[in-house]
């Protein structure tokens, strides 16, 4: 006899009060006779060896493009036939605005449909009024069983792109388990995904990200599918990032940039003058600009430090948009390399509209606002800054100087500080750095920077 969690889906030879791998209490159950291969009917293709130059049957060159351009660019150049998208985020962020809004734009090229479990009908035309989508050829269905929408996948009259908003609301029989739980969830995907792949349409699933953001959430999809994308943002600001995790069609970590309106999400062409406008607007101590690089976009946001006197004993140390340990690396190299101390200071660091950067380049601007936020010298608004710090206190080129370097141009700002192998830019005065000591001497020297 054997044990089935309702929950993870994990199988055990005995009960017990709680699950072992998900630590969910009273989720055991008698695992019911599941027919070893559920999806018989999909999967029994005969299989034989073929070679490269083989035609396949799908046109799976063919791309479909939504004309959003901001989506068509994250996902590598429009959609390819017969892929599989996850549209991963948290609940609320406004992903079903936003796959209503690709559906329409796709629509006017192909045959699209959306397959909510979440929402009744009434619902999403109500949406589809407010975004002022109603004319759009967009067919709808609501289901949560997969015996009840499947037909709707393997007919004649299958759609070229698919939305099942979301994967966590759908149901199957050939697993146990609750509508929601990973075995739930992963045999949904796979029956879904085979259909994807059999008949040529792109499938997009919803998943939302749980508080967690491991059980059930779209992790458990990440190797199935070809795309992962996720839709993030804070919630008191108005724009959302849908960002690249992975493509197979594609480069990762590229970004598109939305800004949410009554009227929907609007594409936002110039992201870095979006951030920039959305900072101090005079020169502020420990505050700088960052020239990043978001997949093949430059992004150029707004860092700032504080460092303030402490009265815990363990000074504190916060983060907002970057990673922690980082910053911790960062304060090390410049107390050992720079001989600059924050030593007994609170020290808080904050990346400027919710922006998440994951590029090591961001160090020597944490520096720099750091020090600029110690020496309480504010910088020029018309100065950027980027490079990476080794342990060492050298600081490092990173890719894509000239990317930065011509962006910042284009932002009207004249002056940038950087690793020494920077190259001259017209228009730009690059000043050069070797060293984190190099830095700090910088700022002792100007006393208006
Ligand atoms: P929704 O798309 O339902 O989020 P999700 O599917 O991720 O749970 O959006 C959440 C709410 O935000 C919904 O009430 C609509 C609203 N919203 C706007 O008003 N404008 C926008 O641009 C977006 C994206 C959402
Ligand atoms: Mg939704």
């Amino acid at each position: 006899m054997a044990y089935a969690c309702t929950q993870c889906g994990s199988v055990s030879t005995k009960w017990q009060g709680q699950c072992r791998d998900c630590q969910a209490w009273d989720t055991l159950q008698e695992a019911p006779a599941v027919s070893q291969n559920p999806n018989r009917s999909l999967s029994s293709v005969s299989v034989s060896w073929e070679t490269l130059q083989q035609e396949s049957g799908l046109t799976s060159d063919a791309r479909f493009f939504s004309g959003i351009v901001e989506f068509d660019r994250v996902v590598g150049g429009g959609l390819t036939a017969g892929s599989t998208v996850l549209v991963g985020g948290d609940p609320g962020i406004g992903k079903s605005t936003l796959l209503l809004q690709i559906l329409a734009g796709l629509s006017r090229g192909v045959p699209v449909a959306y397959l909510s479990g979440e929402e009744a009908l009434d619902q999403i035309r109500a949406r589809a009024k407010r975004l002022g989508l109603e004319q759009a050829t967009v067919a709808l269905a609501v289901g949560v069983h997969l015996n009840d929408v499947m037909p709707l996948l393997l007919g004649n009259a299958c759609p070229k792109v698919v939305v099942v908003d979301s994967i966590q609301t759908m149901r199957t029989d050939s697993t146990s388990g609750l509508p929601g739980s990973v075995n739930q969830i992963r045999a949904c995907a796979h029956e879904l995904i085979c259909a994807a792949k059999a008949k040529g349409f792109v499938l997009f699933l919803v998943s939302h990200v749980t508080k967690e953001g491991t059980i059930a959430g779209p992790k458990v999809l990440e190797h199935m599918v070809d795309t992962v994308l996720y839709f993030e943002g804070e919630r008191g600001h108005s724009f959302r990032l849908l960002r690249t995790v992975k493509n197979r069609f594609g480069p990762v970590d590229e970004i598109g940039v939305f800004g949410m309106s009554a009227q929907g999400l609007q594409e936002i062409a110039n992201p870095s003058e979006l951030f920039l406008s959305q900072g101090s607007k005079n020169p502020v101590a420990g505050s700088c600009i960052f020239a990043g690089i978001e997949g093949t976009r430059p992004l150029f946001v707004e860092i700032q430090a504080l460092v303030s006197a402490s009265t815990l004993g363990t000074p504190r140390r916060s983060v907002v948009g970057w990673d922690s340990s980082r910053l911790a690396m960062v304060l090390a190299v410049l107390e050992t390399r720079g001989r600059f101390s924050v030593a007994q200071k609170d020290v808080f660091l904050n990346v400027v509209g919710g922006v998440k950067l994951g590029e090591t380049a961001v160090d020597l601007a944490a520096a720099v606002a750091l020090i600029s936020s110690v020496q309480k010298k504010p910088l020029s608004r018309s100065l950027f800054v980027f490079g990476e710090l080794g342990l060492g206190g050298e600081i490092r080129l990173v890719p894509r100087m000239d990317a930065r370097l011509r962006e910042g141009a284009k932002l009207g700002l004249t002056q940038t500080l950087a690793p020494a192998q920077a190259p001259d830019f017209d228009g730009v005065d690059v000043v050069p750095f070797h060293h984190i000591s190099e830095v700090v001497d910088w700022f002792k020297q100007n006393e208006r920077l």
